[in-house]
């Protein structure tokens, strides 16, 4: 019998991802929506974790607006923080195991080099540090436990940045873009199947090594404005708009951001033997995919 997966969020990209990739593979999904497990609630979805019985939980919800956590402090702590950390006690009880995501925004960006999992933390934003004590609270209460740390999520749905600029460029609005943020582009659906392609890993006995931080991102660094144009390349090919460069000095904005909060994965490729593929790879088919869909 295959294992039973709960999973929390429904609508975002990865959640997206997941079900209809689990669908696809025949594995048992159930996936909880917003209104089915508010995260404002923690008691609340950690009842489902009880109710539900599974082997393996996968928290694919947050509070994933930027500039508006810095004043909603208090709510994206309960959402990415206490939230996941009463889902992973309920977990570590019922004897599941559980996957959490966070964000290369746990760091500030100085190392002037790819970031490991031991290299210390320093978040710039409300957001940082809110997914930074969520994956605490959730390493903390359970056991059996793998936190993935992503960075510049990107899908054929939701909203991201591939689409943020395709639309953008049709409605002819000059294109300007930060070239002095870098990161690793991740494609939901490679995060979605390493987590499904791995459940029977995800879920064997307490202290082995897949348990634990580990870092996910497609692999390459980019600056966005570097990433704009491979979209556009990409999507419109000679007809490709020109991207003006700005620095990010010149877009001032709520949040601050790390300027190169890119994520070494070597541990990943170490412990599940997995490398992930060029971004550019992953985005040449979620462009594919918005081509089908159009
Ligand atoms: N997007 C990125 O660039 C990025 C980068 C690094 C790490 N991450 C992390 O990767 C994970 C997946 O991100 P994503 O891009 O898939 O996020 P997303 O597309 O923004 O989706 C967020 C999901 O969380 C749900 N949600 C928001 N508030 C909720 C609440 N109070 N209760 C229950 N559900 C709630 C949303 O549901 P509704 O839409 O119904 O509210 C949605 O399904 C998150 O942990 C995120 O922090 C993302």
């Amino acid at each position: 019998m295959s294992l039973r997966i709960l999973q929390f969020g429904k609508t975002g990209q990865l959640a997206t991802e997941l079900r209809r990739r689990a669908v696809e593979d025949g594995l048992a999904l159930s996936a909880l929506s917003h209104a089915e497990a508010d995260f404002a609630d923690p008691e609340g979805c950690a009842a489902q974790v009880g109710a539900h019985a599974p082997d393996l939980v996968v928290i694919a919800a947050a509070y994933t607006a930027v500039d508006q956590a810095e004043s909603e402090r208090e709510l994206a702590l309960r959402i990415n923080a206490e939230t996941p950390g009463a889902i992973a006690a309920a977990a570590d009880k019922a004897g599941a195991a559980v996957v959490h995501v966070s964000t290369d925004y746990v760091f500030d960006g100085e190392k002037g080099a790819p970031y490991v999992e031991t290299d210390p933390t320093n978040p710039l934003n409300v957001y940082g540090a809110s997914k930074l004590a969520g994956e605490a609270a959730v390493l903390e209460a359970c056991a059996r436990a793998t936190v993935l740390r992503t960075s510049w999520v990107v899908s054929a749905h939701g909203k991201n940045f591939v689409k943020t600029m395709l639309r953008v460029a049709a409605e002819g609005h000059p294109l300007k873009v930060v070239d002095d943020q870098f990161g690793r582009p991740t494609a939901a659906g490679d995060l979605a199947q390493f987590i499904l392609d791995q459940t029977a890993r995800l879920t064997v006995s307490a202290g082995d090594p897949a348990f634990g931080l580990f870092h996910f991102a497609n692999a390459g660094e980019v600056s966005w404005k570097g990433f704009a144009e491979a979209i556009f390349e990409e999507a419109l090919g000679e007809a490709a708009p020109r991207v003006e460069a700005i620095r990010t000095a010149d877009r001032p904005s709520p949040a601050r951001r790390p300027l190169r909060g890119t994520l070494d994965t070597t541990r990943l490729e170490r412990v599940f033997g997995y490398s992930p593929r060029p971004w550019r790879t992953a985005l040449a088919e979620i462009i594919d995919e918005l081509k089908v869909t159009s």
